[in-house]
């Protein structure tokens, strides 16, 4: 299993191109599912999950062809895939293929809504709290799908077809709304749904459905109204910047000082978390090319914030601004109100000497002097970037392990990282 090796202590200085995100390219290849036409996505960023889904996606007997690097491109630049899902051979998603990816339950709207039919596999425990999908299942209810849970596996049917129908979120759900606006682009007639999620990546899967011929007005805002049709038709797309990703770097230079050009990435996806930052003590501006984040000489201030729904605070970046608030001058609160038991970061933070202390959703961190280098665990996705963003800061060196966690959704860090001066580097196997 990879390690990655941090020595702590330097600033960051140059240039960071921002990968296409996740978590917009992850609903947009499942789109794919919705014609026979090929669907052509650019900018999809390099990650274990995007394969991961690739293999979810040729079971169903999707044809995805990669296309490899032309001369003169960027050594990071995004690839290009192909999708194409002229016929579907399977509407079952086993287990074994959808628990090692959440996202993948949500092949189920689409299947459901081309082929009348689609047996999926509940996605099980997570490591962030219980992750329900009752609000999915709740919305496909809605267009008229009848559904049953059988042995672990959601069965959904719709023998007629999806019909148009009114869904009310109770609570914002991104992967409930993407879900929503899958099914109903091919429903007959009107769907309404209320409170929808307004993340930008529920905006990108909106624009890339409207290319395929969808009738979908006001994504972006809570009200979102679809017209369904009958058939979408191909489309070529390309992937939004990743707000996490820039986040999550913009944080790392906060914590270690310097000034550095986060390429590509743009201010309106993530002005929250810049918000946050400059309160924080970090000069931020728009150039033409992306976001540039500078610390230089003043220290970090402590602040006070409470996740929320886009265009709140991003739960994404809770773990970063954690660890960057445990160098602060004085006393930070972080409450974490989308997911529970999303503090897994918290004991690891303290192996590198943070003081912070749990009360229910709140975190108080109580700013140190310093930190010190340590072993530690990555537990997910974001925690164990929050200890990579300590580790820049800490003294003497820190080895993270079980990486895996961050290949799933940050594109070579210890390259992008290492360009702007910070000593890291990867150890195989
Ligand atoms: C997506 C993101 C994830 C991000 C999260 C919140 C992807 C691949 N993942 O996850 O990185 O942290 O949005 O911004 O895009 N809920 C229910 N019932 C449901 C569905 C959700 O109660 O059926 C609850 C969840 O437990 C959570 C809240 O709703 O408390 C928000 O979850 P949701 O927005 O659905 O998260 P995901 O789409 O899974």
């Amino acid at each position: 299993m990879d390690r990655i090796r941090i020595v702590g202590g330097k600033p960051l200085n140059g240039t960071i191109p921002i990968s296409g995100a996740k978590n917009a390219t992850l609903p947009l290849m499942i789109a794919g599912l919705l014609t026979d036409d090929t669907l052509v996505l650019e900018n999809v960023p390099r990650l274990a999950d995007v394969t991961q889904l690739q293999h979810i996606l040729s079971n169903h007997g999707v044809d995805i062809m990669v296309k490899g690097k032309r001369p003169g491109d960027e050594d990071l630049s995004g690839q290009t895939l192909h999708i194409s899902a002229a016929r579907i051979v399977d509407t079952t998603a086993p287990y074994e293929l959808v628990s090692k990816m959440r996202a993948s339950f949500w092949v189920l709207g689409p299947l459901l809504a081309r082929m009348g039919e689609a047996k999926v596999s509940l996605p099980g425990g997570c490591a962030i709290g219980t992750r329900p999908v009752d609000l999915l299942i709740m919305a496909l209810e809605r267009l008229g799908a009848a559904i049953e849970i059988d042995a672990g596996y959601v069965i959904a049917r719709a023998k007629g077809g999806l019909k148009g129908g009114e869904i009310v979120f109770p609570k914002v759900t991104v992967g409930g709304t993407h879900t929503a606006l899958m099914a109903a682009a091919l429903a007959r007639g009107e769907t309404l749904i209320e409170n929808a999620a307004r993340e930008p990546e529920v905006t990108d899967l909106a624009d890339c459905l409207i290319k395929m011929g969808a009738k979908i007005s006001g994504a972006g805002t809570s009200r979102i109204v679809v017209e369904g049709v009958s058939r979408l038709n191909g489309a070529r797309h390309a992937v939004l910047p990743d707000r996490i990703e820039t986040g999550t770097y913009a944080m790392a230079v906060a914590m270690t000082g310097g000034d550095v050009l986060l390429e590509g990435a743009r201010p309106e996806l993530l002005q929250s978390a810049l918000d946050t930052l400059t309160q924080a003590g970090c000069q931020i501006s728009a150039t033409n090319t992306g976001i540039r984040v500078a610390r230089n000489g003043a220290g970090i201030a402590p602040i006070e914030v409470t996740t929320q729904p886009f265009p709140g605070f991003p739960t994404d970046l809770q773990a970063q601004l954690m660890a960057l608030m445990t160098r602060a001058k004085g006393t930070s609160r972080i409450t974490e109100t989308i997911f529970e038991n999303r503090f897994m970061h918290v004991q690891e933070l303290a192996r590198l000497g943070a003081r912070i202390t749990l009360d229910g959703q709140n975190a108080i961190i109580e700013g140190v002097q310093k930190l010190k280098g340590a072993p530690v665990m990555a537990t997910d996705l974001r925690a164990s970037v929050s200890l990579v963003i300590a580790a820049l800061a800490a003294e003497g060196e820190t080895m993270v392990n079980r990486v895996y966690h961050l290949d799933r959704g940050f594109e070579r860090l210890e390259d992008k990282l290492g360009r702007c001066g910070a000593i890291v580097e990867r150890i195989s196997g």
